[in-house]
């Protein structure tokens, strides 16, 4: 069976080189530039402005939500907020307790640390975390035996963000310890088009209403793929119009691309068929879908799911995964058989 690749595909939220550059110029630097995710900027704001009057660090936050809705971007903008730096590491990225050290006692008061992919991190980096979010200091034991002696380390009042996927993967005395909580939602096409217009006024691409509301409702829902669409898009009306983005190279180009007007492109596409073709429209389980199209199963849910789930075209039931009858008809398929009792539409 053919791989998918997830990773590069235009519609992948996961990061691509040059996606997430610090100082990329498409992301907004203040919560009023950041279009979207009105709930938690809401709450946000509040909780920046009850920090800054009380002249204290802001609780720890946790992010949460499907890749690519600007989880690094808030945190950024969080740290500009408050006036503080911001230091960007990942779970995976930290291996031992003492690379946690060394972030930590570099730290300057107040300053945000952001951590990507928080449920990521060891055991053993996680113990050292507990002190540091709860009571600012950690607990540094050096040698051994007789030789051993053990540290009281201070460290300055700092805000730890971090971000993942699902909050559920995080360990409960972790996710006891962030006082802010916020879920990011995908994004509706309406407010990804205005980020689509707020992206190429910065990089002086000449874009329609309509071809930026074109390019809205095929990005899944997330402002990374859209971001990352509007560039590809403008290199196909550069080539082969004027280099304005209307409607209508919009759907060229998306075309040309292989991402239909909802924003599946083949690998979705392909899942569905699954779904359809080896299952007769499920229910199917996780594991046994994601072996059949080899694909991991945590990449089905955090990353094909979601979207597919908010556009209603697929189900989760405790008996595992459905084909709904609009993904059917999009799709092209025939209606299963309702006499068969192995088909659950809705
Ligand atoms: N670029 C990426 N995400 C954005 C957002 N939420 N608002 C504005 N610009 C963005």
């Amino acid at each position: 069976m053919e791989e998918y690749d997830f990773e590069n595909r235009i519609v992948s939220p996961t990061e691509i080189m040059g996606d997430n550059d610090s100082d990329n110029p498409l992301r907004p630097r203040t919560l009023n530039d950041y279009i979207g995710q009105e709930k938690a900027k809401q709450n946000l704001a509040v909780f920046i402005e009850a920090a800054r009057q009380r002249h204290e660090s802001l609780d720890h936050v946790l992010l949460y939500g499907p890749p690519g809705l600007g989880k690094t971007t808030l945190s950024g903008i969080i740290a500009n907020e408050l006036n503080v730096n911001l230091r960007i590491t990942s779970g995976p990225a930290i291996e031992k307790p003492g690379d946690l050290a060394a972030i930590l006692t570099n730290l300057n008061e107040g300053d945000v640390l952001f951590i990507d992919e928080i449920h990521r991190i060891s055991r053993a980096v996680e113990e050292i975390l507990y002190p540091a979010m709860e009571d600012f200091a950690i607990d540094i034991v050096t040698g051994k035996g007789q030789m051993a002696a053990s540290y009281h380390l201070p460290l300055p009042h700092f805000t730890l963000v971090g971000a993942t996927t699902r909050a559920g993967q995080l360990t409960a005395p972790l996710r006891d310890r962030f006082g802010v909580s916020l879920r990011l939602e995908l994004y509706t096409p309406e407010e990804l088009a205005k980020i689509v217009t707020r992206s190429a006024s910065i990089l002086h691409i000449g874009i329609e209403p309509d071809g930026a509301l074109e390019i809205a409702s095929r990005s899944r829902g997330t402002p990374r793929i859209a971001n990352r669409m509007l560039k590809r898009v403008r290199d196909f009306a550069q080539v082969l119009s004027d280099g304005v983005i209307t409607l209508e190279t919009a759907q060229t180009a998306l075309e040309r691309l292989e991402i239909d007007e909802l924003g599946l492109d083949a690998n979705d596409r392909r899942m569905l068929t699954a779904i359809v073709k080896f299952y007769r429209g499920g229910p199917v389980g996780l594991e046994t879908l994601a072996a059949a199209i080899g694909e991991e199963a945590v990449t089905i849910e955090d990353v094909i799911e979601p979207y597919l789930m908010q556009i209603g075209f697929l189900n989760r039931t405790p008996r595992g995964r459905c084909i709904t009858r609009a993904a059917c008809l999009h799709m092209g398929f025939d209606l299963p058989d309702a006499q068969d009792g192995q088909i659950r539409f809705e």
